[in-house]
C-alpha cells in the first residue's frame, strides 16, 4: 500500500489544524486515530461525535442549515491559527436509501443528494474561502468511491454525488494552481473498507442492490481493507507529489 512511515516524518513534526467530517465512525474515525501530526487541533464534523481528542461540531450535514455552522468554524479557527498546515478531509457520506431510484423514499433520496453531492461542494467552497488569507500549507481531501465512475445499481444518488465530488476536485484543483499558496485539492477512493457502510451493503437485498452478493463475498474472502491501513495511506498523500485536482484510488498508490 504505502510508504507512509518514512514520508510522514516531516508531517508529524508540524503543527496542524485538521477537520475530518464523519470522524465519529468508520474511515473517518480511523483517519482521526492515525493522524500524523504530533501537535494537532482536531475537529470532528458529525452527528454522533465521541472521537477521542477531537472537538465536536455536532451537525447533520444533510440539513443545509448546518453548512454555515461549519463555514463559521472554518473561518474562526483559521483566522486564529498560526501553525504549519491546515487540512480538511471530507469523509461523511451515506448509502441510504439503497434501491432502484423509482422505488426509494423521496425524502431520504433528497437527504442523500444534500449530504453526498451538495455538502461536499458547499463545505469545500467554504474551506477554500476561509483559507483566502492563510499562508501555511493547505490540503483538502475528498473521500470518493469507485461508484463515481462505475454505475452500482441501487446506489444512484450516492454514485452521482461521488461523481460530482470528483469533477469538483478536478476543476477546483486547476483554480488553486493559480493561487499562491494554493490549497492542494484531491479526491481519493478508499476501495472496499471494513466499516458500517460495508455492513449496510451486505445487509441489503438483491432487489435493493443486485450486486449485494459481491459485497458478502468480499467479506467472506477477507478482501475488506482495515480502516486504519487505508487511513494511513490517505495521510501519506499529504507528502506525495500529486498534481492539484488529482482524482485517484488507493489501489493506484504504490
Ligand atoms: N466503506 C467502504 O467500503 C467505502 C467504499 C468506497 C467509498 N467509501 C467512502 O468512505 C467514506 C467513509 O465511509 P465509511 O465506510 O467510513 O462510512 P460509515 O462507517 O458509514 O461512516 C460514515 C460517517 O459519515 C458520517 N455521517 C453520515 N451521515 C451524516 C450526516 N447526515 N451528517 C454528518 N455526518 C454524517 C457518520 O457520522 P454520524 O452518523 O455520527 O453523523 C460517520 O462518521 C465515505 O465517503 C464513503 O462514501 C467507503
Amino acid at each position: 500500500m504505502s510508504d507512509a512511515g518514512g514520508n510522514l516524518l516531516m508531517s508529524r513534526l508540524r503543527r496542524a489544524l485538521v477537520w475530518i467530517s464523519g470522524a465519529s465512525a468508520g474511515l473517518g474515525a480511523a483517519l482521526a486515530a492515525t493522524i500524523p501530526f504530533e501537535d494537532v487541533e482536531l475537529i470532528d464534523i458529525s452527528r454522533r461525535g465521541g472521537t477521542p481528542g477531537a472537538v465536536h461540531v455536532a451537525v447533520d450535514l444533510a440539513d443545509p442549515a448546518s453548512w454555515p455552522v461549519v463555514a463559521t468554524d472554518f473561518g474562526r479557527r483559521i483566522s486564529d491559527f498560526s501553525g504549519d498546515a491546515v487540512v480538511f478531509i471530507h469523509s461523511a457520506a451515506t448509502l441510504t436509501p439503497l434501491g432502484s431510484a423509482d422505488r426509494v423514499d423521496t425524502s431520504q433520496y433528497a437527504r442523500n443528494i444534500l449530504l453526498n453531492a451538495a455538502a461536499p461542494q458547499v463545505l469545500g467552497q467554504a474551506f477554500l474561502a476561509a483559507l483566502a488569507r492563510a499562508s501555511c500549507e493547505q490540503h483538502l481531501i475528498m473521500v470518493s468511491s469507485g461508484a463515481a465512475s462505475r454505475p452500482h445499481e441501487g446506489e444512484s444518488s450516492y454514485g452521482a454525488g461521488k461523481a460530482a465530488i470528483d469533477q469538483w476536485v478536478r476543476t477546483v484543483g486547476l483554480e488553486q494552481v493559480r493561487r499562491d499558496p494554493g490549497c492542494r485539492v484531491i479526491s481519493v477512493s478508499p476501495g472496499a473498507v471494513d466499516t458500517e457502510m460495508q455492513a449496510v451493503l451486505r445487509a441489503s437485498s438483491d432487489e435493493q442492490v443486485p450486486e449485494s452478493h459481491r459485497f458478502r463475498q468480499l467479506e467472506a474472502d477477507g478482501q475488506l481493507a482495515k480502516p486504519e491501513d487505508v487511513a494511513r495511506t490517505i495521510w501519506s498523500l499529504l507528502d506525495r507529489d500529486l498534481a492539484n485536482g488529482t482524482v485517484l484510488h488507493v489501489r493506484d498508490i504504490t
